[in-house]
């Protein structure tokens, strides 16, 4: 259709890189286009650490699976929700900032996703690739003591970056139809449309260049979703100083 939607269209997470490495104006180059995205209020509520220590490194790729990737990516980042920088201006104008409200949490959270996938965009943009990683909220708890991360933010997921030495095939998503909808909510779901859906996933993983698999995206979400996961997760955010009103 066009370069920027056969880009996104082309994604697919990487998670084994080459030994090549990504030089720090590539990378200042890719947060700066990735800080374009919009941001509520204009908060720009976040903060990103790159990763570079070897034993920080091995520790969170440990504590998030483990996870070998984590420890191997020539870039590691790790993405905060952030308000600090928010309280340090309040403090300059003499404002008390009220905390501990869910909608900064909401704000700060939506901030740093909009800026983290603009980030991977960007990378993918120059010929990276990378992945996501949700699994440094195992522990986050070690996370924060091992980056310093203070109060009032928070490690939502990291991202590793580099140069594929991988080619997967993109992943096949849900039908348009089944998540684009006008004026009104679909009054039912459409379970011939999810077993569609379920024979397109079985033939991506029957087929794909690795890690094959007799799968089905509606088994892969039902087995996700009977399980809690993470149930730290709101203690630790209300000790950081969020979601507590
Ligand atoms: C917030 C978030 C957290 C994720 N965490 C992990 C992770 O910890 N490890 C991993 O290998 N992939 C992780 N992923 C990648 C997803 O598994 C992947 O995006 C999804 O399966 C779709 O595949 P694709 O990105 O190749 O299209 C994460 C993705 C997101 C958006």
């Amino acid at each position: 259709m066009n370069p920027t939607i056969d880009l996104l269209k082309s994604h697919r997470s990487i998670r084994k890189f080459t030994d090549r490495q990504v030089d720090d104006p590539t990378l200042t180059s890719i947060i700066a286009a990735a800080q374009c995205a919009a941001t509520s209020h204009f908060v720009q509520a976040y903060t990103v650490i790159r990763v570079r220590d070897p034993e920080k490194r091995e520790a969170i790729a440990q504590l998030a699976g483990p996870q070998v990737w984590v420890a191997r990516a020539p870039v590691f980042l790790v993405f905060c929700a952030d308000l600090n920088r928010l309280e340090t201006v309040c403090r300059l104008h003499d404002t008390v900032m009220e905390k501990g409200w869910a909608e900064q949490f909401v704000t700060a959270t939506v901030d740093v996703a909009l800026l983290a996938q603009n980030v991977l965009i960007a990378a993918e943009s120059l010929g990276m690739g990378g992945v996501y990683i949700g699994g440094i909220r195992n522990d986050p708890q070690t996370v924060c003591d091992l980056l310093q991360i203070p109060d009032q933010a928070y490690p939502v997921f990291g991202m590793c970056l580099g140069w594929p030495a991988q080619d997967p095939p993109p992943k096949p998503r849900l039908p348009v139809e089944a998540v684009l909808f006008t004026d009104r909510y679909p009054q039912q779901q459409e379970t011939d449309m999810l077993a569609a859906y379920d024979r397109t996933t079985n033939h991506y993983y029957l087929n794909r260049n690795s890690n094959l698999k007799d799968e089905t995206w509606s088994r892969q979400m039902a087995d996700l979703m009977g399980r809690v996961i993470r149930p730290h997760m709101k203690i630790f955010l209300e000790r950081k100083g969020f979601f507590l009103k």
